[in-house]
Parts: C-alpha cells; sequence; structure tokens
C-alpha cells in the first residue's frame, strides 16, 4: 500500500467481535491477510477486539472474557506485532462511548432504521407477525454508530472489511461528513477496503465457515481434533480410482487456501486420477498442520499466560489512548462542551494586541510546508514549540486549546509538542497561567 503524498500515515483499522473461538475461516480471510499486512509496508494499523460490540450479541459474561482471551492470543500467535501496531480492546478506551454519543447526535434515526442488521431482525418480526421491534435492543439498533466511533476516533483511512459490513463504512463516512460539516474538519471519511483476492473458506458442509452454520474447523484445536474434523468434511461418494471434481468441493477449496500454485496443481492431478478421498483428506490434514502447528504451540503457550496478554492490551490502550484523549479534547471543544473560563474568542483577539510583557504564540511555517507555532515569554524568550501541523487551522486549533485550558491542555497534546531543552514544566505552565489571566 502507498503512502499518500501527505505525511499522516495512511490508516488502516480493524475489529474483531469477541464472541466466538477463531476458526480456520476467520484465519484465512482476516487473520492471515491482516498480519501479513502489518509487516508489510510503512503504513499505520489498528486492530482492536470489539467487546463493546460483542456485548450486543452476547449476554454471557464468562465467554465475552473468554473470546477476548482466545482472540488476542490468536491473533498474537498469528504473528500480529504489537510493537508495529496498535492493538487494543476496545472497551480500554474510554473516548470511543464518549464520541459514540456525539455521533449519536449527528445520525438520522432514519439511517439507523435501514441497517441492514436491524432491517433484518424488523423483516423478521414482521413475518412472523410480531411487534416489529420484538426482541431488538437499542444496542442492536445503535451498532452502526459505535462501529463509527470506532472508525473515526483513528481517523481510519481504510477499513478491511467483509462485504456485509459496507453499509456500516458507509454510515461512518456520513457521520463524519455531517459532524464535519456541523462542527469542522475534524474527521477522516474512511473507505471500506475489500479484499477481492481473500477466499471465503467453506465449512465442513460446504456451506461458507460460519458459527452460525456450526461447521466450523476452530484454528487451534489439537492435532487429533483437527484430523478428526478434516475427516467428517462432506464430499461426494465417488470411489477410489474415480476421477473427482475439484469445483464445488470443500475439500480442494480448503486445500488450496493454505496451499502454494504446485501443491495445489498437484492436488488438481490427483483429483484428475482418481485420489481416494481419505487420502485427500490425509493430504489436507497434513497441509494446514504444518502451517498451523508452530502458531498452536504459541497460542497454548500465550492461554497459559493471560496476564501477559493483559499486559499487551494495556500498552497497546495506553498508545491509542495517546491519540483518542487529545482528539477527544478537541471534539468535546469543538461542540461546545468547554470550560467556562476564558472564551477563545477573546483569546484570539489577545493575540493581536499582546504586549512584549505577556506570553505569545507565534504561528509560522517551515520548510516542510507543515505549520508549526510557539510559545514565547514575556522577554521573548522560547518556552515551547510544536511539531508540524497539517493545517494552520489545526495549529491554531492546538493553541486555543493551550490558551482556554492553560496547563491541563498539555498531557493531551503532548503528541504535538516539543520540549526546549532547559524549560521547566513549571515555567511552562506559568506562562500559561499568566497568559490566560492577562486575558480580559
Ligand atoms: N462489525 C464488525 C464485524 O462484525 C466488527 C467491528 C466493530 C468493526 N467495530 C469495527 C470492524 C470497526 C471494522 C471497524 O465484523
Amino acid at each position: 500500500m502507498t503512502n499518500k503524498q501527505t505525511s499522516t500515515p495512511h490508516r488502516f483499522l480493524t475489529g474483531i467481535t469477541t464472541t466466538g473461538t477463531p476458526h480456520l475461516g476467520n484465519y484465512v480471510g482476516s487473520i492471515r491477510p491482516s498480519v501479513a499486512a502489518s509487516k508489510g509496508d510503512s503504513a499505520e494499523s489498528f486492530y482492536f477486539l470489539a467487546d463493546y460490540h460483542a456485548l450486543i450479541k452476547c449476554d454471557e459474561p464468562a465467554r465475552i472474557q473468554q473470546s477476548t482471551l482466545e482472540i488476542a492470543a490468536s491473533w498474537l500467535a498469528a504473528g500480529l506485532d504489537p510493537e508495529r501496531v496498535t492493538f487494543y480492546r476496545q472497551s480500554d478506551i474510554p473516548e470511543i462511548p464518549e464520541l459514540t454519543w456525539l455521533l449519536t447526535c449527528v445520525t438520522a434515526k432514519g439511517v439507523l432504521n435501514r441497517a441492514h442488521a436491524y432491517k433484518a431482525s424488523v423483516d423478521k418480526n414482521t413475518t412472523a407477525g410480531n411487534d416489529p421491534d420484538a426482541d431488538v435492543s437499542a444496542g442492536l439498533f445503535m451498532y452502526p454508530v459505535l462501529m463509527g466511533a470506532d472508525i473515526l476516533m483513528f481517523k481510519a483511512h481504510q477499513v478491511p472489511v467483509g462485504r456485509d459490513q459496507i453499509q456500516h463504512i458507509e454510515m461512518a463516512r456520513d457521520m463524519a461528513q455531517r459532524f464535519n460539516h456541523l462542527y469542522g474538519e475534524h474527521f477522516v471519511l474512511p473507505q471500506a477496503l475489500i479484499e477481492e483476492s481473500v477466499a471465503l473458506l467453506p465449512g465442513l458442509d460446504g456451506r461458507k465457515m460460519s458459527k452460525s452454520y456450526d461447521n466450523t474447523i476452530p484454528l487451534f484445536t489439537p492435532r487429533d481434533q483437527l484430523k478428526k474434523l478434516i475427516a467428517s468434511i462432506l464430499t461426494d461418494s465417488r470411489a477410489p480410482g474415480e476421477p473427482k471434481q475439484t469445483e464445488d468441493s470443500a475439500l480442494f477449496q480448503i486445500y488450496q487456501a493454505f496451499a502454494s500454485a504446485p501443491e495445489t496443481a498437484a492436488l488438481r492431478n490427483a483429483f484428475a486420477e482418481g485420489i481416494a478421498w481419505g487420502d485427500a483428506k490425509q493430504l489436507l490434514f497434513e497441509r494446514i498442520d504444518q502451517e498451523v502447528a508452530p502458531m498452536r504451540a504459541r497460542y497454548q503457550a500465550l492461554m497459559q499466560d493471560p496476564a501477559k496478554i493483559e499486559a499487551t492490551l494495556l500498552a497497546g490502550a495506553d498508545k491509542a489512548r495517546r491519540l483518542s484523549t487529545p482528539f477527544m479534547g478537541e471534539l468535546r471543544q469543538a461542540v461546545g462542551l468547554r470550560k467556562l473560563v476564558a472564551a477563545p474568542a477573546v483569546a484570539a483577539a489577545k493575540l493581536k494586541t499582546a504586549k512584549t510583557s505577556e506570553p505569545v504564540f507565534k504561528q509560522y511555517r517551515e520548510a516542510d510546508g507543515k505549520f508549526h507555532f510557539k510559545l514565547l515569554d514575556g522577554q521573548g524568550q522560547l518556552l515551547l514549540h510544536s511539531l508540524g501541523f497539517e493545517s494552520p487551522k489545526e495549529a491554531a486549533k492546538a493553541i486555543a486549546l493551550l490558551q482556554t485550558q492553560g496547563e491541563a491542555a498539555l498531557p493531551m497534546l503532548r503528541q504535538s509538542l516539543q520540549a526546549v531543552p532547559g524549560v521547566t514544566a513549571d515555567a511552562i505552565a506559568a506562562a500559561l497561567q499568566l497568559w490566560s489571566s492577562a486575558a480580559p
């Protein structure tokens, strides 16, 4: 994936609902390509365990917890490197539900009425002659808004998802557009990324491998169990020696998802030459086990050490919150959830008339084309400078935050600010205070 000319890195983000145990279909369709992508390039990837979403579908606390553990362990065992990506648990980011509310207020109810999952429930109820909303929770209704918050919070450009999720991404775009229109350009408009090449894996019965069909092969099932499950894959009744069809063969398709091109070609030949189903299943079993066995060992070790996974997730949340905390501060400011002291308008006017005896912010543009600012004290001594912002507006926003919130804004902006050697935090705090108390 290429980096855009802008210096904002290209961001991918995807969530995994924590209700089940990962199976081979999840591995081939989501885990494997995501882990590969996260290793490849300079893009920034965000992967998270969507446990708030899980609550919509599942009211068994133990299952939510167990699934969170299993899914986290699976992704890590499959090679996801938490140092290279941001890997976190949704419920560790309190800004997500907070943003959900802001988005709720800019989302038309009528749009949510048309969400596929909600509409399917309503249609089912109507057909059965029930109240349209029978057994529909408000959580299910709000699902797309929570998902919008997941995506917009981290300014994701692309969201790798299955086709069934496209509508949700479009809704997130609408929310972003509406919010930007009302309150200024805060959100990136996300796009769905549909991986055409990613195979939909068939399950034991030949239909799509899915928990809801009860036809899955758990990714890290023990070796003997894997063998048994593969033996139960549905085949036709052709006898050994009879040529076999590759199309519509679940066995062949699963093999293909794991094998190299020459290996697949060899199995195709064997089918034509009438390989016995039992032998084909043995080949499939060995091929999958070859790829899965090293990961299975790592998975089992990880499952023995939940504290380690917990620590990894908390470190990931910390990394994520370095973005979400200041961004939420900016959004609160934008919608008017503000401190009652010092209005930004007054602060801006003050900037123009600042006397030399008072601290002052100066905005400037550097050779890299980015917009910077610095804070000088009354004697013109440099106290603080910013890193580059993409637009003057963003720089101004950060300044406004410092002006209105004083030193409380410093932690929120710590990603955008650069310390000046020899200048103490106290000196900065004092200047900010002086500055804001100098405002009439
Ligand atoms: N709805 C997604 C699914 O069921 C999971 C999810 C939650 C998600 N939040 C997300 C996916 C944000 C992508 C981005 O598969």
